[in-house]
């Protein structure tokens, strides 16, 4: 059995997390949501890093009791380093380092792009691991991309966003709507009772691999504004279908785009990763693909998460990738 313990620390959003892993296997994954956005309509990034400082510490000490380990048995720790909030990134990293100095074991930086990919390598038996090469589609609150993955440490982004990320477009389009954010979980809740097909938007016409998804927010508040003129209770009386059609319309613009990822580079293993990928009709539309092998990370995945962290901390551990004390977290860490 592989002993190797790492210790993973996410806070590079409005999560902070900690989560401790036996190689691939999860011993306890701690999340504390911050609550304090809901009322701005999205993250303040000063009170982001202030709620990160007063958890960080609980969120640890919970993840190593639910572990069941002693704190001596840790053998690395792997933190976020970037993209994110430079407030939130700051608290994490010198979490980390901190604790990697007082304990004396490595330190290892994680892009948290990679984490999303990797907690595909998470041991669960409701998830099966995608085969190499295999296409992912990534989709966070602020990234779309599609990466082909080659190895665990080797991928490269085919295709991005050239705007704003599928999860922004869910948030944005929920705020016109007047709902809470983070709105995607939502306009998901609220579809299952909607008519998909009940208003349509544009569809953006971007020819490569990249994708648009400002176009479809200005066609949704153009048609909020002019039925609103008509009828002030229009957004009440049609929030199901508006939700369904607006759900449709995202997840219609992100399997094209897989598809024809898929078709160029003859990759039939397709994966989804990140927030977005807990949506409930994309997990759907993909289950449907026959002619693909997909993969669809466990709910408790697909948001951020440490435990994400730490399974890719783990492969640049057995790859002896380690960070260096001085190493400086970027909100904008390329890929
Ligand atoms: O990966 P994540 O937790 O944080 C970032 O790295 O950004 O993703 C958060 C995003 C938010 O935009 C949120 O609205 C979206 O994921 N999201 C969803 C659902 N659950 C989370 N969007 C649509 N349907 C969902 N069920
Ligand atoms: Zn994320």
């Amino acid at each position: 059995m592989n002993k190797t313990i790492i210790l993973g620390i996410e806070s590079s959003c409005d999560d902070t997390s900690a989560a401790i892993l036996r190689g691939n296997n999860v011993l306890s994954n701690v999340i504390a949501n911050q609550k304090v956005h809901e009322k701005y309509g999205g993250v303040v990034p000063e009170l982001a890093s202030r709620a990160h400082q007063q958890n960080i510490i609980p969120v640890v000490e919970e993840a190593i009791s639910k572990a069941n380990i002693k704190i001596n048995e840790i053998d690395a720790i792997a933190y976020t380093n970037g993209p994110g909030l430079m407030g939130s990134l700051l608290v994490g990293s010198s979490f980390a380092k901190g604790f990697s100095l007082g304990l004396n074991i490595p330190l290892i930086s994680v892009n948290h792009m990679h984490g999303h990919i990797l907690s595909h390598f998470i041991n669960d038996d409701e998830m099966k691991k995608p085969e190499f090469p295999f296409l992912c589609l990534t989709v966070s609150g602020g990234h779309t991309q599609i990466v082909l993955v080659e190895t665990h440490l080797k991928m490269k982004i085919i295709g991005q966003t050239i705007d704003d990320a599928a999860g922004e477009a869910f948030d944005k389009s929920a705020k016109v709507l007047g709902l809470k954010y983070p709105g995607g979980p939502l306009i998901d809740k609220y579809s299952l009772d909607g008519d998909v097909h009940k208003f349509t938007f544009g569809k953006p016409k971007i020819k490569n691999l990249d994708f648009s998804f400002s176009g479809l927010k200005t066609s949704i508040m153009n048609l909020i504004n002019k039925e609103m003129m008509k009828d002030s209770e229009f957004i009440n009386q049609n929030l199901n279908h508006l939700c369904a059609s607006i759900q449709h319309s995202i997840v219609e613009i992100l399997i094209d785009k897989i598809l024809k990822a898929s078709k160029q580079t003859g990759i039939k293993n397709i994966a989804i990763a990140g927030g977005v990928s807990a949506n409930s009709y994309l997990r759907k539309r993909l289950s449907y693909m026959d002619e693909h092998n997909i993969y669809i990370p466990k709910f408790e995945y697909c948001t951020d998460n440490a435990a994400m962290i730490a399974i890719a901390g783990y492969y640049k551990y057995l790859n002896n990738d380690y960070a260096m004390l001085n190493e400086v977290a970027s909100a904008r860490l390329k890929f």
